[in-house]
């Protein structure tokens, strides 16, 4: 199955993409966490999106579009591949829909994780991330058993830098720009699906398995 997750900030594409990979194996493919992978590793691709994630504006095209196909080439997504927050631009969606043409492969589903925009500051500013396995965690409406500390490995829990709040307005209106007419391209190639992400997270991914298992 390929699939893409699209929604704003906060949405829970990051939070639904973990739970869609336990149950179906199929490979997460995040940019967002492939830019933050490359930042701590100091890489020169790290150091260059680090400019742009920092003041929560969008990594150029020609760089995200380059690790996605690097990443897509990989033997794994030959049965299947999950994208989360990649395509954001239509330059972007573009850019995919040749490269899948050219791998003889096809979109299944673009899943649309639809929740109100003024819902996703709290979300985001009480966003707290395990800098070990990624997992994302909520102060409030998603706390880890132990309060500061991953469920799974124990690390100490952090707040990722782009979520303070001065970050948080930028990237809300970045995105909420940039989402519509994506939302038309991918309507008007018929492959866009709606779930409510204003909902509980479990409540959320039955409706997505909704989707997937019709
Ligand atoms: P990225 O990492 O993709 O961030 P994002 O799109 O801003 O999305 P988030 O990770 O913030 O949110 P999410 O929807 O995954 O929510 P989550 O599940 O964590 O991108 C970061 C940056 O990288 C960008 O700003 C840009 O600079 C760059 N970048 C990445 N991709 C790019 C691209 N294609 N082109 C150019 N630049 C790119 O949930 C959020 C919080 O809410 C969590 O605390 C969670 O526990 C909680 N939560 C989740 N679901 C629910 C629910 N149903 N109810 C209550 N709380 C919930
Ligand atoms: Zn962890």
């Amino acid at each position: 199955m390929n699939l893409i997750l699209m929604g704003l900030p906060g949405a829970g594409k990051g939070t639904q993409a973990d739970k869609i990979n336990e149950k179906y194996n199929i490979p997460h493919i995040s940019t967002g966490d492939m830019f933050r992978l490359a930042i701590k590793e100091g890489t020169d691709l790290g150091k260059k999106a680090k400019e742009f994630m920092d003041q929560g504006e969008l990594v150029p095209d020609e760089v995200t579009i380059g690790i996605v196909k690097d990443r897509l080439s990989k033997d794994d997504c030959k049965n299947g591949f999950l994208l989360d927050g990649f395509p954001r631009t239509i330059a972007q969606a573009e850019a995919l829909k040749q490269l899948l043409a050219e791998m003889n492969q096809s979109i299944d589903y673009v899943i649309h994780v639809d929740v109100p925009e003024e819902k996703l500051v709290e979300r985001l500013t009480g966003r707290r991330i395990c800098p070990t396995c990624g997992t994302a965690y909520h102060v409030l409406f998603n706390p880890p058993k132990q309060e500061g500390l991953c469920d799974k490995d124990g690390a100490e829990l952090i707040q990722r830098d782009d979520d303070k709040p001065e970050t948080v307005k930028t990237r809300l209106s970045v995105n909420v720009e940039q989402t519509q007419p994506l939302l038309d391209f991918y309507d008007a190639e018929g492959y866009l699906v709606k779930v409510n992400g204003d909902q509980e997270i479990d409540k959320v991914f039955q409706d997505i398995q909704g989707f997937l298992e019709k």
